[in-house]
Order: structure tokens, then sequence, then C-alpha cells
């Protein structure tokens, strides 16, 4: 693991879309499909900003990528303006040339029978296509990356997760209350992420010191998920002057 302190989340951000417009382009030359992993949140926007703008002014093209997103909220209908189906869309899908066949996101409006079939054939889509090239990560005050929150399994795959009582104080506002607030959620597995060739973990602001220190510094614990990536090999953590703050 190793991490790169930029003076903004702005500046962090135009780094990492520009590494993922390399690594697309890498591939258009060959041919080859480019899967890219996905997260939403505040943390990625900046990064999704970046890469409509590399699209609309410098024609960049995202015909040969194949789209898997985290995680998403359960029950959640997609045309729900909550739903991560709805945040992908508006912030990204909407704005480049993407095939829409090309997106994949967990579906949170199936039956709980259904949801279980769906997520061994989403991990099974991705091992199918070779594996995740990149995966971009967020990372929740729990340590969570993705929905794997304390306690989650070093071989953890794709499945319904309870999301902690921190996750959904988080999200309450933008739920107007706690209340609104699923209690459960879809989500890759640690193993699932861990998988992706590249892992690139995004983490603004003060807010985000502590765990980020606890990342970066502390014991792999499966009580701080994240801290499993101190184990993969080609991760790299973008932070803001704040979010490093409590470094060593
Ligand atoms: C979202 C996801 C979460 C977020 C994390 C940070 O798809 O998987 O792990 O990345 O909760 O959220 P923000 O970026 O809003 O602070």
């Amino acid at each position: 693991i190793h991490n790169v302190i930029f003076e903004s989340s702005n500046a962090g951000s135009i780094a990492v879309a520009n590494e993922i417009a390399t690594l697309i382009k890498e591939k258009q030359k060959n041919n080859k499909t480019f899967v890219l992993g996905l997260a939403t949140g505040s943390s990625p926007i900046k990064v999704y900003d970046e890469l409509i703008r590399l699209h609309e002014e410098e024609s960049l093209s995202f015909k040969n990528v194949v789209t898997f997103n985290l995680d998403e909220y359960y029950q959640m209908d997609p045309d729900n303006y909550q739903s991560y189906y709805y945040f992908m869309h508006e912030y990204l899908f909407n704005h480049i040339d993407i095939l829409p066949e090309n997106v994949n996101i967990p579906k949170g409006n199936l039956t709980i029978e259904e949801s279980a079939v769906f997520c061994n054939e989403y991990e099974e889509k991705i091992k199918n296509l070779g594996g995740i090239d990149f995966q971009l990560l967020g990372i929740g005050r729990t340590g969570h990356i993705g929905f794997n929150e304390p306690g989650s399994h070093f071989n953890s795959s794709t499945r319904m997760v309870t999301l902690d009582y921190i996750t959904r104080a988080d999200a309450a506002s933008s739920f107007l209350g706690i209340d609104n607030v699923p209690k459960k959620a879809i989500t890759m597995g640690i193993s699932t992420i861990f998988d992706a060739k590249r892992i690139v973990l995004l983490a603004w602001g003060q807010n985000k010191s502590e765990i980020v220190k606890e990342t970066i510094e502390g014991e792999i614990t499966s009580k701080k998920p994240a801290t499993y990536l101190q184990q993969h090999n080609a991760t790299t953590i973008i932070l803001d002057t704040e979010a490093s703050s409590q470094l060593t």
C-alpha cells in the first residue's frame, strides 16, 4: 500500500481521472475491454467530472469500457433518486458514450432469493471478463470499503449486508433522517475488490483523517476492513492534506 498526498481533492481527482483515461486508451489500442470498478458517494464526484471533461473536450471514449459498481442500497428502486443507480447516471453515465449494456450496478429491488442468485451472477460476470482492471474506492468512517462493514471476512464475495449504525447516520442527511436510510445493501465483497489488478482509494477532508490513519498505519483487522488493503500489491490511497493530517 502506498499513499499520495495532494494539496486539494481537485488535484488528486484529476490525477486519478488521468490514470483511468490512460488505461482505457491502452486497452483501446489492443481492441480490448477495460473493466472499471466504480464507487458512489461524495469522494469520486470530481473524478467523474474530469472523466466527463476528457470525454467532451479530449474525445476520450468509453465504448470499450465495462463498469461494475461496488454497491446499492436494499430495498431500493433504480429510479429512486437516492439509488446508486440514479447517482451513477446523474454524475457519469448520462454524460459519456458508455454502452448501457456495459453498465453493471447491483440490483436493490429483488427478492432475497433472487438477490442471492444475482450476487453469484455478478461475481461470475466479473470473472468471465478477466477480473476488474481498476477499482475506485471511497472509505467510510467505519473503515468500510464498498459496504463491507466491520466484521466482513477477507474471503467475502458479493452479498447482502447490514449497514452499520455510523454508516446510516452519515447517510441520514441525504435521506431526510436516519429512519429513512435502508438497513441493508448489496455489496461486492472484500475478495471481489481484492482481485482487482489496481485499486485506488480516495479520502478527502478532516472527517476521514482518523480512519485513514488506521487504514494505513493500523494492524490488519476485520474490525476495519479497509486495513485488508495493506496486503494488496497495487493499491494507492489518494489523500488531500486534511485527510492525511493524522499520519505519523
Ligand atoms: C459507495 C461506497 C462507500 C463510500 C464511502 C464513502 O459506493 O462503496 O464505501 O465510498 O461510504 O462515502 P463518501 O465518499 O460519501 O464519503
